[in-house]
């Protein structure tokens, strides 16, 4: 089990900015069902995910966390004031360095691809991206917005119309992937019936932990106010759950006031 110190220090004692560190002595009590909740307007909670009792933990976080310098990016999530998809984003740029290859494994519309692009591409022309998605519309969209927003991308991505379950048949042998993105539910904008599903994304999830290098992230957008969308959250975490905390730091920012809210979950290599 983690300790209640870790459960703490991996949110807030990280070299704090000011609203966290206020935040911590007004704000903040630790509960035993490792949930951090905030006593004013909003009830939420910052959650490592729960190893799965079998699975060897340790009590020796030494290393720094990925996430230091990212506290006042969860606290406005938490309070609403930000978006999932800032989050991730804001996460994203955290880990992944120029010149790197990513995968994003639910294209859709193209702005995680471009977000991506952005973050990886360096003046040297280094950087690489694997865009895939199941559809061909949006394959279609995340081109046109690619095209309108970048000069002379094509070097630096491609895009396949595959099931990310699928990714390891696409992204080149011995390439180091820093980072996976995972935005699952349906295209915003087109047929809502086409949605991932909780047994091909966790086949994803399962290529993605194989690929990921030490020092990389598994990120992923959960939503569940479709169909579906519950199930694939626990699917998502109990794959989270039993990943090997010596090697993973697992963990999700989640709402617990606004049931439909989608819900960043963050994966990250030691
Ligand atoms: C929420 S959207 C992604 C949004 C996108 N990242 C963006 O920035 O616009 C989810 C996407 O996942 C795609 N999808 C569904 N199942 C998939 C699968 N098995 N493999 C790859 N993509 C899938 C859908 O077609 C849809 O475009």
């Amino acid at each position: 089990m983690l300790s209640l110190s870790y459960r703490f220090s991996s949110f807030a004692a990280y070299t704090p900015g000011p609203t966290t560190r206020s935040l911590s002595r007004r704000l903040l009590f630790l509960v035993p069902s490792q949930t951090l909740i905030f006593t004013n307007h909003s009830l939420c909670c910052l959650k490592p995910i729960k190893p799965n009792n079998n699975i060897r933990s340790s009590s020796s976080f030494s290393k720094d966390s990925p996430f230091s310098g990212l506290e006042d990016v969860f606290v406005s999530f938490l309070f609403g004031n930000r978006k999932a998809t800032d989050v991730a984003h804001m996460v994203w740029k955290h880990v992944v360095q120029k010149g790197d290859t990513v995968i994003d494994a639910t294209c859709g519309n193209g702005f995680d691809t471009l977000e991506l692009l952005n973050l990886v591409v360096d003046d040297s022309h280094n950087g690489y991206v694997y865009a895939l998605d199941i559809q061909k519309d949006a394959l279609a969209k995340t081109s046109s917005l690619l095209e309108e927003s970048i000069n002379s991308y094509q070097k630096h991505v491609e895009l396949f119309n595959i099931c990310h379950s699928k990714m390891e048949e696409v992204v080149q042998r011995n390439s180091s992937v820093r980072l996976v993105a995972f935005n699952l539910g349906y295209l915003p904008g087109g047929d809502k019936e086409i949605i991932t599903r909780s047994e091909t994304t966790l086949q994803a999830l399962e290529a993605a932990e194989r690929i990921v290098i030490p020092g990389g992230l598994i990120s992923i957008v959960v939503y569940v106010g479709h169909p579906g969308g519950r199930e694939e959250l626990e699917t998502v975490e109990t794959f989270a759950a039993r990943m090997c905390v010596e090697n993973w730091i697992c963990c999700k920012l989640q709402m617990l006031n606004r049931a439909g809210a989608p819900i960043p979950i963050f994966l990250f290599r030691r």
